[in-house]
């Protein structure tokens, strides 16, 4: 089905047709497409520097705080180290993400070390390192984290996440702040909790940490709970135990669907008539917000089938290089790389080529007629994407471009499939069948 309409256009400035193709600031991605292969990623650093000022420009003017990157959404040693550049610290939830962070130059003092269930090791780990907080969701994680700082004569700064039984009102995937999600501490029990960390060696319960979820566009649900936090706040320091700092975790989400952008003046205005009075450090830990508009998957189209109901744009990206759109239902503009030279669009869906009827970029999209050999950019993948990435149908993870200005750089090579499937054994006894 043809069909004619608005030609898409690009939604950031980073983004342009220059020359007719796409280009990521002054870089071509056609340019890039013929130098590194498809699938790539890409990421405009300037957005990313953006990006950074808006939320460090939106927390200063509320009387200031820590922002520590969510280094899930992207964690490329690249990534991270252009938001330190700036003066972000790191939130991380596994020792490998805490070493991605430490080897970007984050400061240990500046990284906070979150996450539902840590291992023992993991707890070394960060009492080894000094890591400035430990935000921890368990009363055996805080057991395990006393023995360990204690033996080594250290103390901890911890956070107790607590849950506030709040609809972030995202996708349930991303929602986190409900008493029924995996995450927090009840925040009826948490009285209890900083009551017994309170008593513990080697811990210093000073912080109360928070994040309700994810791809957060309006910013009511952080009313609900921050004031519940607040509320906590008062009643621990009235039971004697001095919390100091608060860590107000991530969520704020990007505009995939065109809506209005969040309104940052809100969150810190919410922020500041909830949690202001209590002269609190605040930490924050953006990670989509900050990285997300800067990605695109750029891929090429292997093949257009017509399908009975269907045209199939079959791309050699895949759910393996993104997933979010099979898991979430998300959406991610598409733009040809190549600028459209008429109006037309056609209604497609964009497949991959894994063995997966799940295996999808988008459906029922108007896009440009494209033939085999045409180039796609699959935009706002900067979070969430190549860090989900899999090698299912043993397909190799993708390369991440970094854009400064005309400059670009591999920041991670193409793996292969040589280093992939490499990583395999057969026992001996297996050979030795086969030899027989
Ligand atoms: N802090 C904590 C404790 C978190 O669990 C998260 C995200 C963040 C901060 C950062 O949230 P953000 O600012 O990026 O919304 N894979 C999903 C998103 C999962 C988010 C998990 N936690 C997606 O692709 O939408």
């Amino acid at each position: 089905m043809f069909i004619r309409k608005r030609i898409q256009v690009p939604i950031n400035t980073e983004y342009s047709y220059r020359d007719g193709a796409l280009a990521c600031e002054g870089v071509s991605l056609y340019d890039l497409a013929e130098q590194v292969g498809t699938p790539f990623y890409c990421y405009s650093a300037s957005l990313i520097q953006r990006q950074y000022r808006l939320f460090a420009d939106a927390v200063a003017a509320m009387g200031g705080g820590k922002i520590c990157y969510a280094v899930k959404a992207n964690s490329n040693l690249a990534v991270i180290a252009t938001l330190s550049g700036l003066g972000a610290g790191a939130d991380v939830v596994s020792e490998g993400e805490a070493r991605r962070a430490l080897a970007a130059g984050v400061k240990p003092g500046d990284i906070v070390f979150s996450g539902v269930g840590k291992t023992e090791r993991e707890l070394i780990f960060a009492v080894e390192h000094g890591i400035g907080q430990v935000n921890l969701e368990s009363e055996r994680d805080l057991e395990i984290l006393s023995a360990v700082a204690a033996a080594r004569g250290v103390t901890m700064r911890v956070g107790i996440r607590v849950n506030p039984d709040i609809d972030a009102g995202t996708h349930a995937k991303i929602s986190t702040g409900k008493a029924e999600n995996k995450f927090g501490i009840d925040i009826g029990r948490a009285p209890a909790v900083f009551a017994r960390a309170a008593t513990l060696p080697g811990i210093d319960p000073a912080a109360v940490a928070v994040h309700i979820g994810s791809q957060l566009l309006d910013m009511t649900p952080y009313e609900g709970a921050f004031k519940r936090v607040g509320s906590l706040v008062r009643q621990l320091r009235e039971g004697g135990i001095s919390i100091r700092h608060l860590d107000l975790g991530g969520g704020i989400g990007v505009p995939y669907r065109g809506e209005a952008k969040p309104d940052l003046a809100d969150y810190v205005g919410i922020i500041a008539r909830t949690v202001g009075d209590l002269g609190c450090d605040l930490t924050f830990e953006p990670g989509r917000f900050l990285v997300a508009e800067a990605g695109v998957l750029v891929s090429r189209v292997i093949d257009v089938k017509r399908g009975a109901t269907k045209t199939f744009l079959v791309q050699d990206a895949a759910m393996t290089e993104l997933i979010r759109p099979t898991l979430y239902e998300a959406y991610h503009p598409i733009l040809p790389v190549e600028q459209a030279q008429s109006s037309a669009l056609e209604i497609v869906d964009v497949v991959g080529p894994v063995c997966e009827t799940g295996d999808f970029l988008a459906t029922d999209r108007a896009l440009t007629p494209l033939r085999p050999g045409a180039l796609i950019a699959i935009t706002m993948a900067g979070a969430y994407g190549a860090v989900m990435g899999s090698t299912y149908n043993t397909r190799p993870l993708p390369p991440e471009i970094l854009v400064s200005g005309a400059t670009w750089s591999v920041i991670r090579e193409r793996q292969s499939l040589e280093a992939l499937i490499g990583l395999d054994r057969i026992p001996a006894w297996l050979e030795r069948r086969g030899i027989d």
